[in-house]
């Protein structure tokens, strides 16, 4: 490995060099198939042609303009992603942590203009992931992300997830916004019930609380359904996107509802390069997919192909599983690192390597393309079969 890059993720030593569909190509010429999407973020696989086609005729028209002025293909993706999600409006940023940025800015502003100073706290729950910068640090609820970068934001608090008597507690006069991942992703793929999302949805009406979803890992399809939260029949007074929105193009959504659509206002927030002409070129490819129900039933009856498949596997190693479409955990009694590490060795010569995500120590994350088939998921398992044995 190169020493030129910051020390900030533990890279796994294989440098790819192209992509097709549901697989990579190291700089060896080995194949790897791909069960991460880059995290969730190559939805429809790699080098779709419907993608390459709309990003190159784009670059050929028109790259970035400004947003001070408005370009045609970003008016298109957001009249798209507002019709779609159901939502009134949106502003466009570069990733999940700006995203949540503007989110937590629309509920503190929100409450201070309603209600006056001292009703600022965002309730977040324990073991979430919200993002990177020092206020999304701030409200993600785990410890070992917080060593070394204080002082945070102040004014957030963390409950346990699923416990609907600690979040009637939480909810009280101070509270500015509830801020909820309907499945934790990063941390192990935990899944919001039903009951307490739409308990939450309850209260956040009740106490005139800002709900936002979090959607950047579970929204987008990748449950099945646009959003995540649309399971339980609930939505958010704000949805943050990223990810997978524009295929591999950065680009992150802040949604917002009738409640908070006007909250925001001239020069309260703003971004160079959200949502330039290029992300929504391709973000329209994604959302034109989305838009077709037997595509988001596909995703549906493919995660339960994996999970039937996982659950076959009858490994010793593996304790427990579980995933909505296409995420999905499973949990070992055997550290997962060392697994991901063998999924991509060379030792097996001719074989596929399998890439695999962590979601903590002894849990594997799958969040396989979209357009990942039957076949590829018997591959990919039984890959995982042979390392795990
Ligand atoms: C739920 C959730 N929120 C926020 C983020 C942060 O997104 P980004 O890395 O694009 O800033 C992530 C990334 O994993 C995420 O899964």
């Amino acid at each position: 490995m190169n020493d030129v890059f910051m020390n900030t993720y533990h890279r796994l030593p294989v440098t790819f060099v192209k992509g097709n569909g549901a697989y990579l190509t190291d700089a060896q010429g080995r194949e790897y198939l791909d069960f991460t999407s880059g995290i969730a973020v190559n939805c429809l696989g790699h080098n779709h042609p419907d993608l390459v086609q709309a990003l190159g005729a784009q670059a050929a028209r028109l790259i970035h303009v400004s947003n001070y002025f408005q370009s045609d293909a970003s008016v298109m993706f957001a009249e798209k992603l507002t019709a779609i999600s159901q939502m009134r409006r949106v502003f466009f940023c570069n990733s999940g942590a700006e995203a949540n940025e503007g989110a937590i800015k629309i509920a503190r502003k929100y409450s201070l203009k309603k209600y006056g100073p001292g009703r600022h706290t965002i309730v977040t729950l324990r073991d979430s992931f919200h993002g990177r910068t020092i206020t999304t640090l701030s409200a993600t609820g785990q410890e070992k992300f917080h060593v070394n970068f204080g002082p945070f934001t102040e004014g957030f608090t963390f409950i346990p997830p699923n416990n609907i008597e600690a979040l009637e507690q939480a909810l009280d006069k101070t509270v500015a916004g509830l801020f909820l991942e309907p499945i934790q992703g990063e941390s192990g793929v935990h899944i919001l019930s039903d009951e307490y999302l739409r308990r939450a949805a309850e209260l956040c009406a009740e106490k005139d609380i800002v709900l936002m979803f979090d959607e950047i890992q579970s929204g987008l399809g990748r449950t099945g359904a646009f959003l995540a939260s649309e399971h339980a029949g609930v939505r958010g007074d704000v949805v943050t996107l990223a990810k997978g929105l524009a295929a591999g193009i950065p680009v992150g959504a802040v949604l917002a509802g009738e409640k908070t659509c006007a909250v925001l206002e001239t020069g309260d927030h703003g971004s160079t390069f959200g949502g330039n002409a290029l992300a929504a070129a391709a973000g329209v490819v994604v959302l034109e997919k989305l838009a077709v129900p037997s595509f988001l039933a596909e995703i549906t009856a493919l995660g339960e192909y994996l999970l039937e498949g996982l659950r076959a596997l009858n490994s010793p190693v593996i304790t427990g599983m579980r995933g909505r479409g296409l995420i999905a955990a499973c949990d070992l009694t055997i550290d997962a690192r060392p697994v991901l590490e063998r999924l991509i060795s060379r030792t097996a010569a001719g074989t596929r390597g399998l890439l695999l995500l962590q979601g903590g120590p002894q849990t594997l994350r799958f969040l396989p393309p979209y357009i990942i088939s039957r076949g590829q998921i018997d591959e990919g398992l039984a890959l995982l079969n042979k390392a795990l044995s």
